[in-house]
């Protein structure tokens, strides 16, 4: 069974042919972060000008290296939400147009579901139910997988996302864009105990708070300047790194312990962070939980993670007609 993916959330056009919802065939992201970098975050209207240029060679490239052609694939999955509605139109404008030019069924996919998929195709054993972290640039979730396509929100960010928070830390450094992966390589020249960042955890919840350890550091940048000190970037970004990890890890192992899962996941652009993937084996080898994480290029934006979960949506009977419309704000609890 081959499902063609197509994503198109946010500043990557990507498109993928996946077997079975486990094998990656091909996955081509295109990506226009270079046109964005000079204004420090992703601009809506030239990522959906950027989108409606390269999509049909995006998905031709993918087609072709998958060695498939249209009358080989069997459906076709897109992004349907949540993310910036106008690149999230074309690549939707695109599958339907296919969809119905191809004669295959067409299925709508949310974008964490796809980010949490990406786990299938990295671990092939890996079957729900488990707990996952689910952090990205727009959301940090933590989420009982139920079943394929069946998912629960166990926490949330109460403000800020995860990704938000690295990407405006590493504005303030001057680092520009994205954040996470600079902050990820400055910190390791940094000693992170030389500064300390508040940590932020809710009495009997789940839930996440990135706001204030990115006024803190904010603060802490302000004082060193008006005390006419010398910033050492890579010891804040280490100092800063760790209480998100350290946040971030802490919460998903104590979620395990509501779900009685004994495996849990990682997902989404964040997860591709280094000192996350190392503090959760770490605290997880101290549970006795078994950890899934993607490879780094699984975790950000492309196409084959939504393929993977158009393959398992289509199994619950998931399709959609040619009335289908893109959804910016699509719960995943809608499902
Ligand atoms: O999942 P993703 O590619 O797009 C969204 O769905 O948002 O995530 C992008 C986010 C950005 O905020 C980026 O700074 C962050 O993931 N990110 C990282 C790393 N690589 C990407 N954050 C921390 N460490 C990384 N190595
Ligand atoms: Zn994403």
């Amino acid at each position: 069974m081959l499902t063609l993916g197509i994503e198109s959330s946010c500043d990557e056009t990507s498109a993928a042919v996946v077997a079975d919802g486990r094998v990656v065939l091909s996955d081509i992201i295109a990506s226009s972060l270079d046109f964005h970098k000079a204004y420090g975050g992703v601009v809506p209207e030239i990522a959906s000008r950027k989108h409606v240029e390269v999509i049909d060679s995006v998905i031709e490239r993918a087609l072709k290296e998958a060695g498939a052609k249209p009358e080989d694939i069997d459906q076709i999955g897109v992004t349907r939400g949540p993310g910036l509605i106008g690149a999230l139109l074309v690549g939707t404008s695109a599958a339907k147009a296919l969809a119905y030019v191809w004669d295959k069924p067409l299925i709508p996919v949310h974008h964490l579901e796809g980010h949490i998929s990406a786990n299938y195709l990295q671990s092939p054993e890996l079957e729900p139910p488990f707990t996952c972290l689910v952090v990205s640039g727009g959301h940090s979730h933590i989420v009982r997988v139920d079943g394929y396509g069946k998912f629960r929100i166990l926490g949330r960010t109460r403000d800020d996302a995860a990704g938000e928070a690295f990407d405006k830390v590493a504005r303030a450094l001057g680092l520009g864009y994205p954040g996470g992966p600079v902050i990820d390589r400055t910190a390791a020249e940094g000693d992170r105990s030389r500064i300390r960042f508040p940590e932020t955890y809710f009495p009997d919840s789940l839930d996440f708070s990135f706001s204030g350890i990115k006024t803190a550091v904010l603060n802490y940048l302000n004082n060193s300047r008006a005390r006419g000190e010398d910033v050492n970037v890579p010891d804040v970004c280490a100092a800063f790194q760790f209480a998100v990890v350290n946040t971030l890890s802490t919460n998903l192992v104590a979620a395990a312990k509501v779900t009685g899962d004994n495996k849990i996941a990682l997902a989404g652009g964040v997860a591709a962070n280094s000192a996350l993937r190392a503090a959760v084996h770490e605290k997880a080898a101290a549970a006795g939980l078994e950890v899934f994480c993607p490879r780094p290029v699984l975790c950000t934006d492309n196409g084959a993670m939504i393929a993977s979960a158009a393959f398992y949506a289509a199994g619950n009977g998931r399709f959609a007609g040619s009335d289908m419309n893109a959804v910016a704000n699509w719960s995943l609890e809608a499902l």
